[in-house]
């Protein structure tokens, strides 16, 4: 366990969360080396029986070190940006292991994504296929691509986050997809070479991926006797964690659910996790700045909000909340809630907690994922510490931002200085 109780003290590995909070104050994000790596090896040793390729998503965490952690594995990169394969690259990806999706690729992204001979472009539309034809000609390349297929399965998730249905914007539809290959084998700057899908994240259930990769093998197969013959298939991320109560698939038995079908074609499996790889090696670490009893409610005001951690208001997304100095179980009822100006700055909502006096430490588990990536800087708030610990060591990997940080680019122009 990344995170556990010893002596009475909520530690991270060997080091106790108290001790960081001293030193690098609150609010902070936490995250356990060792948990990222046993994440990551997760995928990659079923993979390696079937030759394929753990592309984690950088979104889940694009923190330079846990990309280092990550790609030091032997990981490569599923990207959406260009920031996000400049984070890779920095942190030392091997570019022949980046898949790059997203719906809306600009120009500028393509050539910098050309430049780096990344692995594939996931691509997601007909203009976008036209578009990246084009710039891969004006650089005497060959764009390697993929079609993101849109299955069309449910995969029961928050729908905010639920991607591989017909109606959401991703992907192209199961109808057009072989016209969409055989337009694309006609362009001359494309190289055509897989297949790629992500049906959506938090999926707990193991069904909707099984179910997304027989389709893509039906597909596969009467693309197969079109003439297109593809290397990769790419079944994206999305396997879920334990928030609460969720019992998720482990990576080897979705895995294995498919192999035989995926060495039967020759393909080489692709998949893009992040959650899974992180989420639960991560801890949001907040204060009790103040104890209000209010007639109808109690709440805990911590110094941590929502611009730090999102995914509560965002999607009432439920995180545990722990004391990281263990106490007795009590039944008071309370909200967990931040500074912000807005009533849907919540961490938690209507939960059973301990009594927790001011000053006093709040873990609020499983935030490695989706956590530090969301945050922004609403209502003026610096974007707050991170920190890895590896054993009984710990290390700044961001440093809190300041109020210089803050105005950085800003400028007043000279009318409104009266100049
Ligand atoms: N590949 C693609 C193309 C994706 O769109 C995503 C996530 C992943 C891989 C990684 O999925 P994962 O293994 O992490 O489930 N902000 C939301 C999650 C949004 C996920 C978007 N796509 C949250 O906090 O729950």
């Amino acid at each position: 366990m990344a995170f556990s109780y010893r002596d009475g003290v909520l530690h991270c590995e060997d080091v106790p969360l108290s001790e960081i909070a001293e030193r690098v104050g609150t609010p902070c994000y936490i995250y356990s080396y060792k948990a990222i790596v046993e994440g990551i090896r997760s995928y990659l040793l079923p993979l390696a029986e079937v030759g394929g390729i753990a592309c984690f998503a950088v979104k889940a965490n694009s923190n330079l070190a846990v990309l280092r952690a990550v790609f030091g594995e032997g990981a490569g990169a599923d990207i959406v940006s260009g920031g996000e394969l400049f984070r890779a690259v920095r942190a030392g990806v091997d570019t022949q292991k980046v898949v790059f999706a997203g719906v809306g690729k600009t120009e500028k992204e393509m050539e910098y994504a050309l430049r780096m001979n990344i692995l594939m472009f996931n691509v997601e539309s007909w203009q976008e296929l036209e578009l990246l034809n084009e710039v891969a000609g004006r650089l005497g390349k060959k764009a390697p691509v993929a079609i993101r297929i849109n299955p069309d399965v449910d995969p029961e998730t928050h729908p905010y986050i639920a991607t591989g249905l017909k109606k959401s914007k991703f992907g192209i539809d199961m109808e057009e997809a072989e016209e969409v290959y055989k337009k694309a084998l006609s362009l001359t700057n494309i190289e055509v070479l897989g297949i790629h899908c992500h049906i959506g994240s938090q999926i707990t259930k193991k069904e909707p991926f099984i179910d997304a990769a027989e389709r893509l093998f039906s597909l596969i197969d009467r693309l197969n006797a079109l003439g297109v013959n593809l290397k990769y298939m790419d079944i994206g991320g999305g396997i879920g964690i334990r928030y609460k109560d969720e019992e998720p698939p482990a990576p080897s038995e979705v895995i294995s659910s498919i192999k035989d079908e995926v060495k039967k074609r020759g393909l080489t499996l692709i998949m893009e996790p992040g959650r899974s790889v992180v989420g639960n090696a991560g801890v949001f670490l907040t204060k009790v700045l103040y104890v209000k009893k209010k007639a109808e409610k109690l709440f805990y005001v911590v110094d941590g909000a929502m611009n730090d951690l999102a995914r509560p208001a965002l999607y009432n997304a439920y995180h545990e909340v722990k004391s990281v100095v263990q106490k007795e179980d009590s039944s008071v009822i309370a909200d967990v809630v931040g500074p912000i100006c807005e009533t849907g700055d919540f961490l938690a909502k209507d939960r059973k907690l301990p009594e927790f006096e001011k000053g006093e430490l709040l873990a609020v588990m499983g935030a490695g994922a989706y956590g530090f990536t969301m945050a922004s800087n609403y209502n003026s708030r610096p974007r707050v510490a991170e920190v890895m610990v590896r054993g009984n060591e710990w290390f700044v990997v961001r440093e809190r931002e300041s109020y210089e940080d803050l105005i950085r680019g800003e400028k007043i122009p000279s009318f409104l200085l009266g100049v």
